[in-house]
Order: C-alpha cells, then structure tokens, then sequence
C-alpha cells in the first residue's frame, strides 16, 4: 500500500532500509531531516506516529521541515511555511478550503486535491528510525523540487 506510512516493528536489520536516527532522538527533537537516495525528507514524530514526507513543497518547494502541524478535521497536516499550503502527514494530500456555491449559506469546507507530496514508509527496528526507498514508478507533483 503505497499510501500507508503506519510504522511497523521489524526483528533484524532491515535491508535496503536507509536509516534516519535513533526512535528516542527523533521522539525528542519530534522532526528530522535527511537525505534518501538523493532527495530531502522530512521525518515527524507527531501523536504517537512516525510520517515521513519529501520535505519539499509540492507547490514551490517550502521547507516543510519548517512548519507548524496542525489538526483539520482529525487530520494531522503539516503548514508549509511560504504559502500556507495545508498537507496530511499520513497521506500527503493537499487540502484545500472551498465553497459551494450552490448553498444557500456557504460556508468554506475543507477539501482534498489528492495525493501531492510524496510519502516514504517508514520502519522502526533495533531502535532505529528507518525509510524505505522511493518507488520511482509512482510519481508525485513533491518530485519536482
Ligand atoms: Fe509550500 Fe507554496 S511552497 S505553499
């Protein structure tokens, strides 16, 4: 499941795996950056679960290492910090709000531009934060940058 960041406990080391740092470091600082395979990534720790995220912004290529998360509709989403661009950490959707102007009162709804920013899975072993390689097959508009 490409879409599926949800940590899993492994028993040995991981192959193929590219290690990010220590579960407690990044429990602690709650963020890191790296490098996998060429790209940056950003790796929250946010609520109990690790996200890893392209930390390039899909729109123009913000720091979203730098961003605020916040809570839209019991999703978590990171704030890109340049144009405030709102994307879920589980997923990498784009939110956006829009109306419908067909109501009678419209009121602005959250609402999804689908999958925008690419997401690596991340792996957790031996007290180890790890990030599985891109699957280039796929790609996501976050590649660009
Ligand atoms: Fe992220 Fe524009 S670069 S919102």
């Amino acid at each position: 499941d490409l879409h599926s960041s949800d940590a899993q406990t492994v028993e040995r080391e991981p192959d193929g795996l590219i290690l990010i740092g220590k579960e407690d470091d990044i429990k602690k600082s709650q963020r890191i950056t790296a490098k996998v395979n060429g790209r940056e990534v950003v790796v929250f720790y946010h609520e109990g679960k690790f996200h890893a995220l392209d930390s390039r912004c899909y729109h123009e290529g913000g720091p979203l290492c730098l961003g605020e998360i916040e809570d839209i509709n019991g999703q978590a989403c990171i704030i890109c910090p340049w144009h405030k661009y709102r994307i879920t950490l589980e997923t990498g959707e784009g939110l956006y709000e829009g109306i419908n102007p067909l109501e009678p009162s419209p009121t602005p709804q959250w609402q999804s531009k689908g999958v925008k920013q690419r997401i690596h899975k991340v792996t957790i072993g031996n007290g180890n934060v790890y990030v599985s390689p891109p699957d280039l097959s796929v790609s996501f508009d976050s590649d660009y940058f």
